[in-house]
């Protein structure tokens, strides 16, 4: 069967990137990915997909439009049907999001609605939080918001500061965007307002507790 075609849109550092990259080069995983496109030339990203040789492409951002035109035809070109945010920094044009309705993906590293916007994991351990994460979800026109796909939770340690929680967050995620892109590919994923139903997915059984309750029982 032939895979689903995915663009990536990029700003940096690309290790999301690179999880989706590692998934694709098994070849029963349900999508392949068609073009990189990173709005800054110096993304390590766009490396990453060189070396895989997968096709990409910085393109300028003169303004918010001039960039959409140019992303729009570059994945239009590339045949893509499922667009990912891996890490892509700037806000959309709100035509580009529209025309891509539920066809448009992005990873935050926190569980969403808390932290949206900038530096969520040091939000996150200002609010003094037990357990952040990583969201994905499709993408509307306000900055990180739009219908849940899926989450994934890590606890929060008290000595943790953004370095080492952005780490745990990452690890969560390198696995969790990859699992979200197959259940697209799947045609698994039905959005009915702000809810999306997965097609055969089980939820995990248990719960987490933080502090975990052993400690407590044991007196500390
Ligand atoms: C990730 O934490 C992602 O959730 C956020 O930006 C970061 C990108 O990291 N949107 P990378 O470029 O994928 O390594």
């Amino acid at each position: 069967m032939a895979r689903l075609k995915l663009g990536v849109l990029i700003s940096g550092r690309g290790s999301n990137l690179q999880a989706l990259i590692d998934a694709a080069a098994d070849p029963s995983y349900p999508a392949e990915i068609a073009i990189v496109i990173s709005d800054r030339p110096e993304a390590a990203g766009l490396e990453r997909a060189a070396r895989a040789g997968i096709a990409h492409r910085a393109i300028p951002h003169p303004s918010r439009e001039a960039f959409a035109a140019a992303a729009a035809a570059a994945l239009r070109q590339s045949g893509a049907e499922l667009v990912a945010l891996a890490g892509y920094m700037r806000i959309l044009d709100g035509d580009f999001v529209a025309a891509w309705r539920d066809r448009l993906v992005n990873i935050h590293p926190s569980l969403l609605p808390a932290f949206p916007g900038l530096h969520p994991q040091r939000q996150a351990l200002a609010a003094g939080v037990r357990f952040s994460g990583c969201t994905v979800h499709f993408v509307r026109a306000e900055v990180d918001n739009g219908p849940i796909i899926a989450q994934a939770v890590v606890p929060v340690h008290p000595d943790d500061d953004e370095e080492v929680l952005s780490a745990r967050i990452l690890t969560v995620e390198h696995r969790l965007y990859p699992m979200t892109v197959r259940l697209f590919a799947e045609g698994r994923l039905r959005v009915a307002g702000t809810i999306v139903a997965i097609a055969g997915a089980t939820p995990p059984e248990n719960a987490m507790l933080n502090p975990a309750e052993r400690l407590v029982s044991a007196g500390g």
